[in-house]
């Protein structure tokens, strides 16, 4: 929501603005103010942090915005999709840029177009291009390739990259990333990635779902070409800590690439929304059966009373001890407003070292479930 304020005379005054000598509209000041209807949301677009994504020159803000939910039937929304499920997906995209929130994740795979699924790169993109109707807001696009085993070489990276584009309805990306590894041809992959970015079809690369030796050889790769790797994006969460025991995270922190973290909140399951007697439906249902989450209570008793201390909720005190680790960029999904509101709200506050260590090690009790079988690849 976007909030036009007028101010004029005396208002104008006591705030330091140029005071009109008219009293007509077009005379007065205007500010723009960019505001959501959130409790918690003091943020103005301005206040929300960025980083810089590894070593390229993309900026992206400390959270971003997950839309693989948007469109796609195959995992989320297991009744359909349909046109109020659309609204609520803008709706979602709109509260986030409008609460400071400017870098989103897709890829060629979310909601593809079959079994009545929509493509999130065409939603996204037609998100994009609607706000900036009345916004100039600037938006941070990551997408993924997917290493299709009967892709092969570094030719199809670019063609599948332009396909992606046409979808987005923009010449460029911010990120490119290969969304897994391939069971094969993953060097030609990686040189497609530099090709990307020497064509100017892309600002920065990525990898996802990365082991620590994939990572490093995919640096040294692209580093004879001049161009950084910025970013892994893999599994990370309070209740999935694999990236701190694999090594993906130490090498991340070395070689100077950001750990994207993907499901931050475990697929909504440190929301506190489920419970033993309130599974999830669909897929999300097999791995967090009532027995994930009845180990889960007394994480979430703690979470639920760190946040009162802040008058956060579970959902951000969660993201939180994400975005207080300095080499970590979280991308939770929204699905509607409501959602991206609670994000924003993750943004703007830290918790103490004492309760980050204190979530650490209570989470760590918490057995793992079992991640994308991707990342052994
Ligand atoms: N690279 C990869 O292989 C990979 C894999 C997975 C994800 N990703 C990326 O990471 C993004 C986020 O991951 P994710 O979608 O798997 O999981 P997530 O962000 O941990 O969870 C998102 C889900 O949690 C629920 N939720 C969100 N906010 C909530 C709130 N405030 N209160 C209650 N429930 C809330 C929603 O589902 P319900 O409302 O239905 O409960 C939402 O769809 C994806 O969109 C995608 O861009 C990448």
């Amino acid at each position: 929501m976007a909030l036009q304020i007028s101010i004029s005379g005396t208002a104008a005054g006591l705030l330091g603005l140029p005071r009109s000598s008219s009293s007509s509209s077009s005379s007065r000041v205007r500010l723009r103010v960019r505001a959501v209807a959130s409790e918690n949301v003091k943020t103005t677009s301005g206040e929300v942090e960025k980083v810089k994504l590894g070593a390229s020159d993309v900026e992206v803000t400390k959270l971003g915005i997950g839309a693989w939910a948007w469109g796609d039937t195959a995992y989320w929304n297991d009744s359909g999709w349909d046109d109020r499920k659309l609204k609520e997906a803008k709706a979602a995209f709109n509260i986030s840029i409008d609460g400071g929130i400017t870098f989103f994740d897709t890829a060629e795979v979310y909601g593809a177009p079959i079994m009545g699924d929509v493509s999130s790169e065409t939603l996204l993109g037609s998100f994009i291009q609607e706000k900036k109707k009345t916004d100039p807001v600037e938006v941070a696009v990551a997408t993924k390739f997917a290493a299709l085993p009967w892709r092969f070489g570094r030719g199809s990276v670019l063609s599948a990259l332009k396909k992606s584009l046409s979808r987005l309805g923009v010449s460029s990306v911010d990120l490119y990333q290969l969304h897994w590894p391939g069971i094969w041809g993953n060097e030609g992959y990686i040189d497609g990635l530099g090709d990307a970015v020497e064509k100017g079809l892309v600002k920065a690369v990525g990898v996802s779902n990365y082991s620590e030796k994939r990572l490093r050889d995919a640096y040294d790769r692209l580093k004879k070409r001049g161009i950084p790797l910025a970013a892994n994006q893999v599994n990370y969460s309070l209740i999935y800590r694999n990236p701190e025991e694999n090594g993906v995270k130490a090498a991340c922190d070395e070689l100077g690439i950001t750990l994207i973290a993907y499901s931050p909140i475990a697929q909504g399951m440190l929301t506190g929304k489920y419970t033993p007697e309130n599974p999830p439906t669909g897929p999300r249902g097999r791995i967090y059966t009532p027995e994930v989450l009845k180990m889960l209570q007394p994480l979430l008793v703690r979470l639920r009373e760190i946040g009162e201390s802040y008058n956060k909720t579970n959902t951000q005190v969660a993201l939180n001890w994400l975005v207080c680790q300095d080499n970590v960029v979280p991308i939770p999904g929204a699905k509607n407003a409501e959602q991206a509101k609670e994000f924003v709200g993750a943004l703007g506050w830290k918790l103490t070292e004492q309760e980050i260590e204190e979530l650490r090690s209570l989470a760590a009790q918490v057995k793992s479930v079992v991640g994308f079988p991707v990342e052994k690849l």
